[in-house]
């Protein structure tokens, strides 16, 4: 389907004859964008194709955000086309070499999202040739997802530490409990955990039934990210710890945390849609960090940590059991140090 815009105030009309240079029949008239030029003429009208075929045909001179508006397709722009948020982004699939280079200003912005070469401002792009382009955020995007976010944003590979917590035995805590309890308990687990990663400098990346993954490292590089993240271990050790304690009589018995820890590299980017859009972790680190966690299970303790981990907090582990095993889904096998106690890393072992 194609639909056509303009700054005039005629409208359009498929088919007919232009009003401005009478016997022109192009398919698309009486529409004048602001520079005068008639889209019924070729070279007066570039296509614009957006994600799923949609197409307009915008007057040559209009933004991309400018003819989006006119053609009554949802576009985000935050800062209202001015260059300044990002929010309007576009990857553009066809017709880039058309376009002329983004101004310093525009490359300013695209530099501190870290977007690629083929992403552009929407509202700053004008196009004199068939363009496709894919917005990159959704039209209800707002100011927290612009420019002023962290410049891997847009994606980026990054060495980051991974850590997975998860709350031993709830399952069967919670069949003995009441709907209220359950979500009490868990709730009051999640702020220790919550409480712990922001106290060391992480980001919660998600809660999951009882459990979370957290990232560290995202902004300040690898070495103080895995420092973070054994901090992070011993205060979530600690506030479960003061958590049995307070709740003991509520409880048959107490809570118990097993957490796994990695580093290593990660594609790391605000990932999601609407809302739910936050910054997030893929790949082997966090597949592998989240099967560390599990093996706390196998090897009854409470943390087990990567060798990569530990090398890179600069945390002599010697102290602690060291396994060397194969993780489901990674070819290198791994080094780990199996932790009983995390309290006890501050003394480095026995
Ligand atoms: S709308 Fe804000 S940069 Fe384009």
């Amino acid at each position: 389907m194609v639909g056509a815009i303009g700054g005039g105030d005629e409208g359009a009309e498929p088919g007919g004859e232009c009003l401005y240079h009478p016997g022109n029949r192009w398919g698309l008239v009486r529409i004048r964008s602001p520079v005068g030029a008639c889209v019924g003429r070729p070279g007066g009208a570039v296509r614009v194709i957006y994600p799923g075929g949609r197409e307009i045909l915008a007057p040559a001179g209009v933004s991309v955000l400018e003819a989006s508006r006119q053609a009554g397709v949802p576009h985000a722009s935050v800062c209202g086309g001015r260059g300044r948020c990002s929010t309007c982004r576009v990857r553009v699939l066809k017709g880039i070499e058309g376009l002329e280079a983004a101004s310093p200003a525009e490359q300013g912005v695209l530099d501190r999202i870290g977007a690629p070469p083929n992403v552009r401002l929407a509202c700053q792009i004008r196009p004199a040739e068939e363009i496709s382009i894919y917005p990159v955020l959704s039209p209800e995007a707002q100011a927290g997802a612009g420019a002023d976010q962290p410049g891997y944003s847009g994606g980026q590979d990054r060495e980051i530490t991974v850590l997975f917590a998860d709350i031993r035995g709830f399952t069967t805590f919670s069949e003995k409990k009441l709907p209220y309890d359950v979500v009490f308990f868990l709730n009051h687990c999640f702020e220790v955990m919550g409480d712990a990663i922001d106290g060391a400098g992480g980001t919660v990346n998600q809660f999951t039934g009882d459990g979370v993954m957290a990232l560290f490292g995202m902004g300040g590089g690898s070495e103080e990210g895995s420092r973070q993240a054994l901090a992070a271990a011993g205060a979530m050790a600690e506030g479960l710890r003061e958590m049995n304690e307070s709740l003991a009589e509520e409880m048959e018995a107490p809570l118990r945390i097993g957490i796994g820890i990695h580093t290593g590299p990660a594609v790391v980017g605000r990932m999601g849609r609407g809302e739910a859009l936050y910054p997030t972790a893929v790949g082997d680190t966090v597949n592998t960090a989240s099967r560390l966690q599990d093996l706390t299970k196998e090897y009854s303790c409470q943390l087990i940590v990567s060798a990569q981990a530990t090398e890179s907090a600069g945390f002599d582990a010697t102290g602690f059991p060291r396994h060397e095993l194969t993780v489901r889904n990674r070819t290198e096998p791994i080094v780990i140090r199996a932790i009983g106690d995390v309290r006890d890393i501050q003394g480095g072992g026995s």
